[in-house]
């Protein structure tokens, strides 16, 4: 998708830049693509046996006791093994031990950071800042290749409606533009411009796919959805990453449609290769091919393999090698049996190899540690990049009577919670070689950023998910004698990512108990959350002042929120993904579709519930700031175009306030009747910018006829004449509107 931009002068420079490169995914899919290398790989696998080719298709967890195995060709890749030591010598087995000296390829889930750990994903995506994104993928990068991986199995970029899956937390939430644009940002830092840098690594899209369909969020469960919301939902941020060249896909656990994903032909041949073009490799998810068995598709390992291998997933991911290990011991007997064609190993091992010569190991196969000491970011930059991308992750969902920011000479404080002073939570699920000593803890930092003569009391109040309240009244000793309070709740690491669905997802344990007794007291209370997940907290949101969304910040935790609660940063974060009222009103998505009986909370028979309003405590893209931004003049160029034209947008933004800050400006388009029933919006567009107080910008959007295509009834792409409009302002709620017509 393209969409040429003519701005006002003051920030061409940066729109142009941002959007040419992010949105324009078409141009760098080929942008890998060598002769040289195609004759290397054809060559190579000209020599190869049978036992070799199947060999690249095999990686095991770890690598021990298993140097045997790689010098005899039997397998390709590992995962789980770090450090530049530790890797090149296993990697000189394959090197100079074996026939060929095909290089290994090593993964490892390099998902937000791998020593500098940065936000989670679903807090990356919550800065709308793709530009910072690929800036903190790249760092991970250095950081992930100087320790001896090639590969990461990242970005997740997984749509996902349902905040009870725990895996809502690795991905950019609900919505297709803003995953594909977050998908496409990943890709580019963690591959660069050159896969054959040192310190790039291979990027793996997964779990491929429309695994956060999963019924009833529950982690590994089915997926059953029809081929229009596949293709309009969940497929985006795939095409995305593809797209922009992402070297290998990851196929996922969850049956999809009852075809399981590792064997879903439709979706690995027929839409990856035959319709997107995709000519790296698939992976599969770990033991996901033996797992057809237990989804009762399979019989066995020998079928199991037959249908992963026919299907297009390239590689088993056997990571439980008892368990898991599919493709060693089957596949050169369905070959030899005449069950399966020896071409299709070629075309996997083919992949395999394409993308090892792309990634440079076959020019470059060890690790040249002299290189990344002199090479590597500064930690100081490698630590400004994740507290910069951390201060913009932050959302501020509430702040009654503007009681933040604080001053910093408040004479006391008292800091309240189980993830006051935590330096493991605060780094979320996934955190690969995290330096947990390193972890700035919000008292610490709320400590360092007050005044000398300001007290700070702390006491943890209760634990995270226990019902012992018999901390409650230590807590309240010290909130009593502080001038405010700042809590800081929410969830443990495990409680979201990887097999973490909760049912319930209101505050673990005690956590609402204590915050309400604090705030019986009387003083200023201010929340700040932890979590890997919208929750539930309609209580907090109706009493609390002021509330904070940190989500999982990482490294750079505490002087990220302490920045923003003491007014040295404005925050500017916007949510990626709509916060229910109720665990019952899920999904609450914010591009519903209106239904022939809209919702109207005054009519009994329309789409509604009886106990509830269907509106989201907060909204897809919504997000406060320290000062107010004011939205005016909504202009379009034409008010009439046919299907081949495109409109620009004009809309004034003012900074109203007195402090400096920045918006992220969102662009929606509605199509008003159409052969399909169509969303009640849609983002389309977005644009983050800064004003000072007082500043007006008009910003202008180009509606191209991408933007308003569709799929019709056919699923085929299509645009129609009627009318449309456009819905811009600073979240997916409070819009101004202007209307257009598509005419014959
Ligand atoms: C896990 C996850 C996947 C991860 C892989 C390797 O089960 O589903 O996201 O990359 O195994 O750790």
């Amino acid at each position: 998708m393209k969409i040429n931009v003519s701005l006002s002068r003051p920030i061409i420079i940066f729109f142009f830049t941002v959007f040419f490169v992010r949105t324009d995914f078409s141009q760098s899919s080929t942008k890998y693509q060598s002769a040289d290398i195609e004759k290397k790989v054809a060559d190579l696998l000209s020599k190869m046996t049978l036992d070799e080719k199947i060999g690249q298709l095999v990686q095991f967890s770890g690598d021990s006791g298993r140097a045997e195995l790689v010098r005899k060709g039997k397998v390709g890749s590992f995962l789980n093994v770090r450090g530049a030591n530790e890797v090149n010598m296993i990697q000189k087995v394959a090197v100079e031990e074996s026939r060929l000296g095909i290089p290994l390829i090593m993964g490892n889930d390099v998902i937000h950071g791998y020593n500098t750990t940065f936000p989670i994903p679903l807090a990356e995506a919550s800065s709308w800042n793709p530009e910072l994104v690929t800036k903190a993928a790249k760092i991970a990068a250095w950081e992930a290749s100087a320790n001896g991986t090639h590969w990461t199995f990242a970005p997740m970029v997984d749509i996902a409606l349902d905040p009870r899956w725990g895996r809502i937390a690795e991905g950019a939430g609900e919505d297709p533009y803003l995953g594909s644009v977050m998908a496409a940002a990943q890709v580019k830092g963690f591959q660069g411009d050159n896969f054959l840098n040192k310190n790039s690594i291979v990027a793996c899209a997964k779990h491929f796919t429309a695994y956060g369909g999963a019924q009833g969020g529950r982690d590994y469960n089915s997926v059953d959805i029809s081929e229009r919301t596949l293709r309009e939902i969940y497929l985006p941020p795939f095409q995305a990453a593809v797209e922009s060249g992402a070297g290998t896909l990851m196929s996922a656990f969850n049956d999809l449609n009852g075809i399981p994903a590792s064997a879903n032909h439709f979706i690995l041949t027929e839409i990856l290769r035959n319709e997107w073009g995709f000519d790296g490799f698939v992976v599969s998810d770990w033991n996901s091919i033996a797992e057809l068995i237990n989804h009762g598709f399979a019989e066995d390992k020998k079928e199991a393999a037959l249908k992963g291998i026919t299907a297009g997933v390239d590689m088993d991911m056997a990571g439980d090698v008892e368990a898991g290990n599919v493709y060693l011991p089957n596949l050169k007997s369905l070959v030899e049996s005449g069950e399966l064609s020896e071409e299709i190993i070629n075309k996997s091992a083919e992949r395999i190899l394409r993308i090892k010569y792309r990634s440079g190991l076959f020019d470059d196969p060890y690790v040249d540690s002299i290189y990344f000491a002199e090479n590597i970011p500064s930690s100081e930059e490698r630590n400004q990049t994740a507290l910069q991308l951390s201060r913009e992750s932050i959302v501020l969902l509430k702040n009654e009577g503007s009681l933040l920011p604080l001053k910093k000479e408040l004479k006391s404080i008292a800091v309240i919670g189980p993830l006051a002073d935590n330096q493991e939570d605060p780094l979320g699920p996934w955190s690969a070689n995290p330096i947990v000593e390193d972890v700035v803890t919000a008292l610490k930092g709320i400590q360092e950023k007050v005044s000398a003569g300001t007290i700070v009391a702390y006491a943890k109040g209760c634990t995270i998910d226990s019902s012992d309240t018999s901390d409650f009244n230590e807590a309240a000793e010290i909130a009593r004698n502080s001038e405010v309070i700042i809590m800081v709740m929410g969830e443990s690491r495990d409680m979201s990512g990887e097999a973490a669905s909760r049912a319930d997802i209101n505050l673990p344990g005690v956590q609402l108990e204590l915050i309400q007794k604090i705030y019986e007291l009387g003083k200023p209370v201010v929340v700040v959350l932890m979590n890997g997940r919208p929750l539930t907290i309609e209580w907090i949101a109706e009493n609390i002042p002021a509330v904070v969304e940190s989500w999982f910040l990482g490294t750079q935790t505490g002087n990220a929120i302490a920045d923003v609660l003491f007014g040295d940063f404005n925050p500017c974060g916007k949510l990626p993904v709509s916060f229910p009222r109720y665990v019952g009103q899920i999904p609450v998505n914010y591009n519903y579709k209106s239904t022939g009986r809209p919702y109207d909370d005054e009519l009994k028979f329309t789409s509604r519930y009886i106990d509830y309003p269907n509106s989201p405590r907060y909204p897809f893209g919504f997000g406060l700031s320290y000062t107010e931004f004011k939205y005016s003049n909504l202009k379009l160029d034409k008010t009439k175009i046919k299907k081949n034209e495109s409109v620009e947008a004009s809309i004034e933004v003012m900074n109203a306030g007195s402090v400096s800050g920045k918006e992220v400006i969102q662009l929606y388009i509605k199509d008003l009747v159409a052969s399909v029933t169509r969303p009640v919006k849609e983002l389309k567009g977005f644009q983050k910018i800064e004003l000072k107080p007082g500043e007006t910008k008009t910003i202008e959007f180009v509606i191209t006829p991408k933007m308003l295509s569709f799929l019709d009834v056919n699923l085929n792409e299509t645009i129609e004449p009627g009318e449309f409009h456009v819905m811009i302002g600073g979240n997916s709620e409070e819009l101004l509107k202007a209307s257009f017509e598509i005419v014959e």
